[in-house]
Formats: C-alpha cells, structure tokens, sequence
C-alpha cells in the first residue's frame, strides 16, 4: 500500500448552478520519501488535488488515505505551502511566524524558539529572525513560510506553486535549496508547478495531467536520481521534450475547446 493515495476520485463543482466536473476518476499514489510534481495546464485541477489531499474540499466521490489514515480534514502531518505570501501574520517577527503552530501545539518556549531557529536555518534565513513581513522580499517571506511548515514536522509537504510568484533567479536559488533539503529530511512531497523544467529539477516522478474538465494523471514519468538535478545533461533534455510534448497536447486541447 502507498504512503499516500487518491483513488477514483471525482470533484463536481456548482459554478452558477451549472456543475462542473474538475477530476473524474483521478488516481495518484505518492511513495514514502517521494517528491511527486504535479504539473498540467492553467485550471485542468491541480490546485484541486492538492486541496483534497490537505483536506480543505472533500472529494464528491473516491478515497484519500495518508499514512494509512483517511483523509477527511486539514491535520498537521500534512503542511501546506501557497503561492502567495499571504498566509504570514503581518504583526509577527520571522521567528513569531516559525513558532506559532508550535505555539498551538504546547512546546515549552525553549523549545519553540530551538526548533523555530534550526528551520530558520534551513532556509537559510539565520540572523534575519527577528524580520516583519513587511521588511522581507518574496523571496524572504516564501522561505519563512517553508521554515514554518518544516517546524511542525509534517509527514507530507503539499507545495502548489510557491515559487510561482518569484523572480527567476530566486527561484533557482530556492529550488536548490529545497533540493538540498529534501535529501537531507526526505520528506514525503507533492509540489505543484506548471513550469516543466521545475519539475524535472525537483521531483522524483512528474505527474502531468490531462486538461480539464474531468481530468486526470495523463502519464507518470520517473526521473532517474542519477541526473544529479543537472540541467545541463541529456537526460534533462530528453525528459523536457517528452514532457513539452504531453503538455502541448493538453494546452492545444483547452485552447481550441475556448474557440468553441
Ligand atoms: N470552489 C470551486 N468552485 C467552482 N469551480 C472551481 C472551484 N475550485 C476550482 N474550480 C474549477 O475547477 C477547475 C480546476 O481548478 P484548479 O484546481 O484551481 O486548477 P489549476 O490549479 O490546475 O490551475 C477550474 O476550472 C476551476 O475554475
Ligand atoms: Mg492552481
């Protein structure tokens, strides 16, 4: 059995008292350790995955099990990672950010702060503490969010573009950086992005889907662990082909389903 799975799960929506059906029959099994990218068209229903496995939306029909437990609520061994910087208290420093899930969960304030530090570190974020939202780049404020959720010690990480909203060159610097992270904590993560070399980069398997409606998995590609996360080798360039080419076929399909 899978450490996490989605099994024949359909998402139907009301949108202006017309249903609209989102996934249909949409499989995803994810292995202990496993980076999974989840990459397909603008709106074919990535977002919607990912909010089922976080438990924000239950599925209209299907299963969702995480480390043998079904999924029917958001919980804290499931953390979750948004585009948008959002999600940080304003009034809180860094650190008050880092801490405040440890807060909810009752760690003595030693505690909090040790393990509020380390995660600070992780991001590479030490010495910037006692930093306000308002006084940090994007780039600074998606790091405190991913130190954030690493304090909890989630099982899982569900990541839906949070580097969507960076300059390119931030970007590859926290994409390295999750990297680095990932071999280190071998998390269980689901990261959502559109940008196919991202995924190439960061995930041990890409999902790409089909486009909506009624999507699903299209195809799952492995990405051999020997590419050493190298843009430059061959191997890149074969997996970005194959995968450009799935996407194509999808955009093409939404694309002449808006001329109709
Ligand atoms: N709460 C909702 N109500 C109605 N329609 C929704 C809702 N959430 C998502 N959708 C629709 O489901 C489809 C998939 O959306 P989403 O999962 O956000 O796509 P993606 O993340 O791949 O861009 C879109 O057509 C979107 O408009
Ligand atoms: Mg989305």
């Amino acid at each position: 059995m899978s450490f996490a799975y989605m099994r024949g799960i359909d998402q139907v929506y009301e949108r202006d008292g017309v249903s609209y059906t989102a996934l249909r029959g949409f499989d995803l099994a994810i292995e202990e350790g496993e980076f999974c990218c989840l990459l397909g068209p603008s709106g074919c229903g990535k977002t919607t995955a990912l909010n089922l496995l976080a438990g924000f939306e239950s599925p209209s029909s299907g299963d969702i099990v995480v480390a043998g437990r079904e999924v029917r609520a958001p919980g804290a061994d499931r953390g979750v990672v948004f585009q948008s910087h959002d999600s940080l208290f304003d009034w809180l420093t860094a650190l008050e950010n880092i801490e405040f899930g440890l807060r909810m969960g009752g760690a003595s304030t030693a505690d909090r702060r040790a393990t509020a530090e380390r995660c600070l570190a992780l991001v590479g974020l030490s010495g910037h503490g006692h930093k306000r939202p308002h006084e940090m780049s994007g780039g600074m404020k998606q790091r405190v969010q991913i130190a954030r959720v690493f304090a909890n010690d989630p099982a899982m990480l569900l990541m839906d573009e949070p580097f969507g909203a960076l300059d390119s060159q931030t970007r590859r610097v926290l994409q390295r950086e999750l990297t680095a992270i990932w071999e280190t904590n071998r998390k269980t993560v689901v990261f959502i992005t559109h940008d196919i070399e991202e995924s190439i980069i960061l995930g041990t398997k890409v999902a790409v889907m089909y486009a909506g409606p009624a999507s699903r998995i299209k195809e799952i590609i492995e990405i051999d662990p020997a590419m050493g996360h190298d843009r430059n080798s061959t191997q890149f360039a074969e997996y970005y082909r194959r995968i450009q080419m799935l996407i194509e076929e999808e955009v093409n399909k939404t694309l002449e389903l808006e001329l109709h």
